[in-house]
């Protein structure tokens, strides 16, 4: 780490320590450590290898529900071979250090991984839903499959005679979950510091809330392998990776 490098951790951090509220909003950028594919990176995204027309709308699974449903299944089985990595494990820290001083904390996540979850972090809203849960797509109600691909695609819901399960993701063209937007509507205008970790800042609603949070005050930060265009207008723009900086950070609040 060079020392500009060590100046802006350390900055950094005296923000989180004096701040009431801290709050987060991750990307595809902070699983990648983690081997899972992010969606613009030139070469590994998964928007480069395959169109999401055909595969990420309420159209292609209503056209090809056997392509759209096996697709989504081999990106759930990966996210569950997945392990956190010391990004995810680095936030769930954060939030601990920020409570136990009486702050609050919020993650919001655009990741369908579960792997916050699975690094310990407690209070996550999942912005763009789950792929680790599927859903009827007569009924609406959720499952949480076995760690096995389906016998048959698309699976058959449990719940409905004829019915199909569909992943409990939000597709391009759908609308965000009201209880995840109201959550941001309430913390992000008011909060002290923001991060926005390994994303693009490229899908909306999500890429507005750094400008939201800035707009309202507030310190913000963006740890990213690559420019954005979130990049020039945030307090400290990291040029990183998050399963190397955030640890750092942490490591600077004892
Ligand atoms: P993107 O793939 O658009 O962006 C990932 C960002 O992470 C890029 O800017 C990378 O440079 C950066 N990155 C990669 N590895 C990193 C690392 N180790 N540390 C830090 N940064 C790293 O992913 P998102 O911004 O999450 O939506 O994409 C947003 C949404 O677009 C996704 O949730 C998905 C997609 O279409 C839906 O499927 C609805």
């Amino acid at each position: 780490m060079n020392d500009e490098l060590i100046a802006q951790i350390d900055v950094i951090a005296d923000r989180v320590k004096a701040a009431r509220s801290v709050v987060v909003l991750t990307g595809a950028g902070i699983s990648a450590e983690s081997g899972i594919r992010t969606f613009r990176d030139t070469m590994e995204g998964l928007w480069k290898e395959f169109d999401p027309a055909t595969l990420a709308t309420p159209e292609a699974f209503a056209r090809d529900p056997v392509t759209v449903t096996k697709w989504y299944d081999w990106r759930r089985l990966g996210c569950l071979a997945a392990e956190p990595n010391a990004g995810h494990l680095a936030l769930a820290r954060l939030e601990q250090r920020v409570r136990v001083r009486g702050g609050e904390f919020t993650l919001f996540t655009q990741n369908v991984d579960r792997l916050h979850h699975r690094a310990g972090s407690k209070d996550v809203v999942e912005l763009h839903g789950s792929i680790v849960e599927w859903r009827c797509n007569d009924t609406g109600k959720l499952i949480e499959p076995p760690p096995e691909a389906f016998e048959e695609y698309p699976p058959k819901s449990p719940f409905v005679k004829g019915g199909i399960l569909r992943p409990n993701v939000v597709w391009f063209g759908e609308a965000l979950s009201e209880a995840a937007l109201n959550r941001a509507f309430g913390c992000v205008p008011k909060c002290d510091v923001f991060f926005t970790l390994g994303t693009s800042s490229q899908v909306h609603p999500a890429a507005g809330f750094v400008v939201v949070a800035a707009r309202g005050g507030a310190f913000t930060v963006e740890i990213n392998k690559d420019a954005t265009p979130a990049s020039g207008g945030v307090d400290v723009s990291i040029r990183g990776s998050t399963g190397e900086v955030l640890p750092a950070i942490v490591e600077r609040l004892s």
